[in-house]
């Protein structure tokens, strides 16, 4: 029998938009994609999910059933890519599952905790197959953010070490990887489809803007982008991480305050609030970058791609396109990179980048848990 060769990665972001799954050959130092496929939440999981993400609900009992819940949705994931794919156990190493943040507070006055659940035990009882899980953890232990952790990942497979390159993953929140001769730093810019999702979902029913295109039917309000810009999350220096806690529909709610706009206004302001949030984030970094490769699914929204290459001159004349470009669509980024740590933790590699999350130094992440 062939020895396993096939990783596999899971992501279920902040958007929640669906469990991805991706299978990896990444034999020959290529990332051999053999199969993927985007797995639904169902809704009434989802309103769970986002119960849990409210700060100040503890609810043990809808945390078990829930952490339950996704274990299962993660090994369903897992067996519908494995049968598309015709891929089984035996080809197996093991399963990377980034589990369903429902809480990210970072270190600052006090320790930090990060949590994501959906067990891990199940996922590899129901599959056959080895799991990596709670790859977050360790680096927060160490005094780090615990996020982002794909900078590595990036940093592996996309640098080119004649270019200054950035590497945008635009999800939920948005998150930066500068590659520069070698070197790699990163953090997170603050929402990226977050805000976008949850207020065209209040006011269209459509859980997203397909491409932008509503948004880009209102017109940007300047004070209100503005002053959604003077949250304090900004003038932060990295290492920084965010997540639903801070940014979410209710502080979006008290933004508004004050504001009379079309829906379809607010969305335009949304999309400019994220795309200056990101291109200012970038021109902090303070040197001309060549070219910034996106990925996640903010790389299909035209109008904010848009919006971005337009404030994008704060930061020389890079050239932005998605990673479509270095071979991998951007939709699967994430997924693949969950695989690549958990080949990381097989390996008992370390996987942080204390320069990105602010660790007092690298480890391996994650804990491995067998069928
Ligand atoms: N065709 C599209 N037009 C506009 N937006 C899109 C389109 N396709 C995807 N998106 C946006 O991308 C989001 C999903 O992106 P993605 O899966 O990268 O984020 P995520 O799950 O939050 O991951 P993470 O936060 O970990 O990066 C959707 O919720 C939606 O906002
Ligand atoms: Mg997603």
């Amino acid at each position: 029998m062939a020895k396993p060769n096939i990783y596999i990665g899971l992501m279920s972001g902040t958007s929640m938009d669906s469990v991805d799954a991706v299978a990896i050959d990444f034999q020959n130092g290529h990332i051999q994609m053999l199969g993927n496929h985007s797995h639904p939440i169902p809704d009434r999981l989802k309103q769970d999910i986002l119960a849990l993400c409210q700060p100040g609900l503890d609810n043990v009992d809808l945390y078990g059933h829930t952490d339950r819940a996704l274990g299962d949705l993660f090994s369903a994931a897992t067996l519908a890519l494995m049968e598309k794919t015709n891929i089984n156990t035996e080809q197996i190493i093991a399963i990377g599952s980034h589990g369903q943040t429902i809480r990210h507070q970072p270190p600052g006055t006090s320790h930090g905790f990060t949590l994501q659940i959906g067990d891990p035990n199940i996922i590899a009882i129901k599959t056959k197959c080895a799991v990596v899980a709670d790859f977050r953890r360790a680096d927060m232990a160490l005094g780090g953010q615990g996020a982002p952790l794909v900078p590595a990942f990036h940093h592996h497979y996309f640098a080119e070490p004649s270019k200054h390159r950035i590497i945008l993953n635009i999800g939920g929140i948005a998150n930066i990887t500068i590659l520069k001769n070698n070197n790699c730093s990163g953090f997170d810019t603050g929402p990226g489809n977050l805000l976008l999702d949850s207020w065209c979902l209040k006011n269209t029913g459509q859980p997203f803007d397909d491409k932008g295109a509503w948004g880009d039917t209102g017109n940007l309000s300047r004070p209100l982008v503005d002053k959604l810009k003077l949250h304090p999350f900004f003038k932060l220096k990295p290492p920084k991480s965010t997540g639903r806690e801070t940014f979410n529909a209710s502080w979006l709610e008290q933004q508004l305050t004050g504001h009379t706009l079309l829906a379809k206004d607010i969305q335009a302001s949304l999309i400019a609030f994220s795309a200056e949030t990101i291109s200012e984030a970038i021109a902090r970094t303070g040197e001309p970058v060549d070219d910034i490769l996106v990925c996640g699914g903010g790389a299909f929204n035209t109008s904010l791609i848009t919006a971005l290459k337009k404030n994008i001159t704060l930061c020389g004349q890079p050239k932005v396109s998605s990673t479509i470009a270095l071979g991998i669509d951007p939709k699967w980024v994430e997924a693949c990179a969950f695989a690549w740590l958990a080949k990381r933790r097989i390996e008992l590699k370390p996987a942080n980048i204390p320069s990105v999350t602010g660790a007092s130094r690298a480890t391996v992440l994650g804990a491995l848990y067998h069928f």
